[in-house]
């Protein structure tokens, strides 16, 4: 980029969004043009969830990453469109894992087309986005890309195996997490230092920043699952515990409420029944003993974290953007 933003114009994520709009529209060029399946219902199911609204945090990371890095040119626009190609067949996939309804406001695929074609359009942008990938010619792109999906595949049949356990210890979900959620970020950070041909420590670092990262927007987006409003978030909120998922506040609380509480969680996720009023118990039992809280901070301390491995490179309006971007992941409330 010749002509970038400036340091002092970088205050908050509006910000990041507005300074480097131009470069994610780029993204958005790439995401249209790389849906040209001759098979039209590809299209079709593709564009419906890729054209809902999606926050495209992987594609921002990976040029902020590259940019930090010196990087000039415009790769990151192709290459931030196949993770967020690869990002998106994780979710079509993950809606019917999670029997999802809603996504980023509308119906999820698999509601209007059924859960065959979700997870068949799935398969076709993981490995279209595959197919392109290669033509960068980058050993380095491909190992990394690779290894974030296969990873993830990992993390979500983890998460399956726990399902309807509520004994299953913090050291596993946070492997669920960092494998399904992670992976991809600190994947996308990564291949931004690949393109800026960044040494191997800075591309360390990146990695260890984006694991960080993921992490934290993970445990933020468990924690969403009880606190946010569902309308603005875009999807149904107390869906993780509905499906039999204990996450972060959830295995707080668990740890913490009474044996009747205890039982009578347990038997919700077990049974897949959670009614709204069930739902509003949990979430009051969840603010006194501190279970939201607690999460949070754990999430807080995971940003710290992340923040620490930019302290390697030199203040650039990248870096202020990477720095802000970090905080966002945390106190977004979508
Ligand atoms: C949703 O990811 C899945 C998680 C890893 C929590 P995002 O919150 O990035 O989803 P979009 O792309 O903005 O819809
Ligand atoms: C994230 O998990 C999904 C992937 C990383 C594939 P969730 O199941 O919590 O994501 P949402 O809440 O459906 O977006
Ligand atoms: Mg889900
Ligand atoms: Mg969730």
């Amino acid at each position: 980029m010749t002509q970038g933003p400036v340091i002092s114009t970088i205050h908050c994520m509006a910000d990041v969004w507005d300074a480097y709009r131009p470069e994610l529209d780029g993204v958005e060029d790439r995401v249209r043009k790389n849906l040209d399946s001759s098979v039209a219902l590809v299209n079709t199911v593709a564009a419906h969830i890729l054209s809902g609204g999606g926050k495209r945090i992987r594609p921002l990371l990976l040029q902020l990453s590259a940019r930090l890095c010196g990087y000039s040119g415009k790769d990151h626009h192709q290459l931030g469109s196949l993770v967020e190609f690869i990002h998106t067949a994780t979710l079509l996939h993950d809606d019917v894992v999670d029997d999802a309804d809603i996504r980023r406001g509308r119906k999820t695929a698999r509601k209007v087309w059924g859960n065959q074609i979700s997870i068949l359009v799935g398969d076709y942008l993981y490995t279209k986005a595959m197919c392109q990938v290669v033509e960068f010619r980058s050993q380095g792109i491909n190992e990394v890309l690779a290894e974030a999906c296969k990873k993830m595949a990992e993390g979500e049949v983890l998460q399956l195996y726990y399902n309807g356990n509520p004994a299953m210890p913090e050291i596993d979900y946070i492997k669920i997490v960092e494998h399904k959620t992670a992976g991809l970020i600190a994947a996308a950070c990564r291949m931004g230092a690949i393109l800026a041909d960044a040494s191997e420590t800075q591309q360390e670092a990146l990695f260890r920043f984006g694991q960080y990262l993921g992490i934290a927007f993970q445990v933020a987006d468990d924690t969403l699952d009880y606190t946010a409003n569902g309308e603005f978030l875009g999807k149904t909120i107390g869906q993780d515990l509905r499906q039999g998922k204990a996450t972060l506040p959830l295995l707080h609380l668990l740890q913490h409420c009474s044996e009747q509480d205890r039982l009578m969680i347990k038997d919700r996720m077990e049974t897949r029944t959670l009614s709204t009023a069930d739902l509003e118990r949990i979430l009051s039992l969840m603010t006194d003993f501190g279970s939201i809280m607690y999460a949070m901070d754990r999430a807080r301390t995971y940003i710290a974290a992340a923040k620490h491995e930019l302290e390697i490179f030199e203040d650039s309006t990248a870096r202020r953007a990477l720095t802000v971007a970090a905080d966002y992941m945390i106190t977004r409330d979508r």
